[in-house]
């Protein structure tokens, strides 16, 4: 049911910790399975993303999104990151099941939170952005009935 490389990013994720004064930090949640992702961003002067690190407090799905994310984001720029949305991660991880499409959400989440953080400390604007959720629930695609 999952993909070899959900598998493998579910079993030896990449990234995972925390980044000290990382530049951009956000943490998004869903009330309804209870799971919370964490993401940090180092980002540099020329608005590149040097370095990604992810805590993730969930399910498979949402550990393997995350480990994904990081990968994409990082050498990236703020703008090109916002390009990784939740369907990109999935598509890198050669699909998901569909219901756990809403576990992408989240990891797609905490990158627009985290950059919001660094957009919000540097007091700059990045076209495109918006204010995330905290609670990614509120804004879930994936239908109830799935569940
Ligand atoms: Fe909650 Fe996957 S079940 S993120």
């Amino acid at each position: 049911m999952y993909s070899e490389k959900v598998m493998d990013h579910f079993n030896n994720p990449r990234n995972v910790g925390e980044i000290e004064n990382a530049s951009g930090v956000g943490t998004v949640g869903n009330a309804k399975c209870g799971d919370i992702m964490r993401m940090y961003l180092d980002i540099d002067d020329n608005e590149t993303i040097t370095e990604a690190k992810f805590k993730t407090f969930g399910c498979g799905a949402a550990v393997a999104t995350s480990s994904m994310a990081t990968e994409l984001v990082k050498g990236k720029t703020v703008k090109e990151a916002l390009e990784v949305t939740n369907k990109a991660v999935m598509e890198a991880l050669d699909g998901l099941p569909p219901v756990k499409v809403h576990c992408s959400l989240l990891a797609e989440e905490a990158i627009h939170a985290a950059l919001w953080d660094y957009s919000q400390k540097n007091n700059i604007e990045i076209e495109g952005l918006e204010k995330p959720v905290t609670d990614i629930g509120e804004k879930e695609e994936a239908p109830e009935e799935e569940y």
